[in-house]
Order: structure tokens, then sequence, then C-alpha cells
């Protein structure tokens, strides 16, 4: 086989390769992010694990899979606390040497739906928003002064694309929360805004969207009814974002920038 006209043509497995790259997740010990971890751990990278809890994330670090001279460490970050986040960021510079890919998954939840929220539980939730432009900026700031390119992800959400089913949720529990969508649909646009301003820099900036991904605490009645509105007749499973991340963190898709990836199951396509 001849090489001679792609002789500087990446190969699949140099794209997806993180070796030699950082990667800070926030909520790595979550249901979602404990897979997304694992990932950039398998496709090379360092890892640092970050939780509310520091020991959580150190033990979770102490699990993944090393690569060559990838090490992982786990520290704490609190993201709906701005001084709690420029800390840590330090922090994982200082033990990791530099931060390539942020992925911004940690997400303080709400229960309460549209017709009971709070104006101070509404306001509060959007905060979770704050949290991920301020960890975002401190990446696009540290790379440019290293003079590095770097990826930034941002967890989204089928929910902040489209309005929820009433009915997949009366008389089981709450529904989706009001906050919840203004939240996920101004991070998916968030997204486009942060990409723009940006690009000079040379720090991507994406969106990645699940659809349902129930954790195990979610009431059985529910998914029984959310399986009926997914044309694949099924839920996600957190192993299925490993790949669509990897994508999003590498030089896989160095061409994209400000887009919203959604992995859903074809939820928002009927
Ligand atoms: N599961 C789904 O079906 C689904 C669908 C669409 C979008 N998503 C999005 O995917 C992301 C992960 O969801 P998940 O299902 O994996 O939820 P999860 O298991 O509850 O994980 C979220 C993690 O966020 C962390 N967290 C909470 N408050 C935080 C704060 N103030 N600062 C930093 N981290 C904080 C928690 O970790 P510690 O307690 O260790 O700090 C928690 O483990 C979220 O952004 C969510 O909105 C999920």
């Amino acid at each position: 086989m001849s090489h001679s006209s792609n002789s500087h043509e990446p190969t699949i497995p140099q794209l997806f390769d993180l070796s030699g790259r950082v990667a800070l997740v926030t909520g790595g010990c979550g249901h979602l992010g404990s897979a997304m971890c694992r990932a950039l751990a398998e496709a090379g990278a360092s890892v640092v694990v970050t939780s509310r809890e520091a020991s959580k994330a150190q033990a979770l670090a102490e699990t993944l899979p090393r690569t060559g001279s990838a090490r992982h460490f786990g520290i704490a970050l609190d993201h709906m606390n701005p001084d709690s986040l420029s800390a840590s960021f330090q922090e994982a510079v200082s033990l990791a040497g530099a931060v390539d890919v942020v992925v911004n998954n940690g997400h303080e939840g709400l229960g309460a739906d549209w017709s009971t929220v709070t104006a101070e539980e509404f306001s509060r939730h959007l905060g979770n928003a704050t949290g991920y432009f301020l960890l975002s900026r401190l990446l696009r700031d540290h790379a440019v002064e290293r003079g590095a390119a770097a990826s930034v992800i941002l967890l989204g959400s089928m929910y902040g694309v489209v309005g929820s089913y009433p009915d997949a949720y009366e008389e089981i529990c709450s529904a989706s929360p009001v906050a919840y969508h203004a939240l996920k649909g101004g991070i998916v646009h968030m997204t486009r805004h942060l990409a723009v301003y940006w690009a000079k820099d040379r720090v991507r900036v994406n969106c990645l969207s699940p659809g349902p991904f129930p954790g195990p605490k979610a009431p059985a009645a529910m998914v029984e009814r959310l399986l009926t509105k997914s044309p694949l007749r099924r839920m996600g499973t957190p192993s299925e974002l490993k790949g669509p991340l990897v994508f999003l963190a590498s030089d896989a898709s160095s061409y994209v920038t400000g887009q919203n990836l959604i992995v859903d199951g074809g939820w928002t396509a009927w």
C-alpha cells in the first residue's frame, strides 16, 4: 500500500490519541463523569478528577488505567464557588504541569419543577452555568499564557434543545425543572459565543448533550415512559458517551468548534 500522497495525513489512532495531554473533569465521580474519566485515561491522557470531596476524587483517580507516562490526580472543586475554582485550577496545573482539556460535567441538581421553584432556587441553578464559564475562562487564559491549543467541553442536555413531555413524569415525580431547561439551553448557546471569541487563541469550545441516561436512582416507572419517547427504544448507558467525548477532546475534532453534539438515541430527531 502506498502512503506517498498522504504522508502528512494523521492516522485515526493518532487523531484520537490523548497521550501527553491533561484533561480535567468536574463531577468526575458521578454517573456519567466516571465513564468520561475512564474514556480520557484509556485514550492516553493524564486525568485530573474533581469532586467537591477530594478523597472521592483521589479514590477514582487511582482506579484509572495509565498509558505510558500518564498520571492521574484527584482534587476538590466546587464550581458554585469562584474562589474554589481558581484555587482548584491552579492546583491541577501544579500537580499535572498543565491542563489541555476541561470537561465541565459537574452539576448541582434541583428537584423543584415550574410549579414550586422559588426565585432563589431558580437563580442558584443558573449558577451552574457561571461555574462552567469561569472554569472555561481559566483554561483559555492558561492556554494563551503557555501558547498551547486547548479544548473546552461543556455538558448540555437534550433538554437544552427541546422541552420535556409532561406525561413522562405525571403522578410519578416532579417534571424536569424549568430552571434546568433554562440552564442547559444557556450552556448550548454559551458554547457558540465562547467558540467564536476564543477561536483565535486555538481554544475550541463544544457542547456534549446527552439524552436520557438515567442513573440507578431514577424511578423505574418514569424510565418505562421515557422508553416510549426514544426511537432506539432504550436508555443510554454511560459508556456510550466515551467515544463522543474523546472525539471532542482530541485532534479528531480539530475543525469542530461551537457545536452541540447530541447523543440521545434519536430523541430529538422526531
Ligand atoms: N444522566 C442524564 O440522563 C443526563 C442527561 C443530560 C445531561 N446530563 C448532564 O450530564 C452531567 C452529569 O450528569 P450525571 O447524570 O452523571 O449526574 P451525577 O451522577 O449527579 O453527577 C454530577 C456530579 O456533579 C458533581 N457536583 C455537584 N455539585 C457540584 C458543584 N457545585 N461543583 C462541581 N461539581 C458538582 C457531583 O459530584 P461530587 O458530589 O463528587 O462533587 C456529582 O457527582 C450533568 O451536567 C448533567 O446535567 C445528564
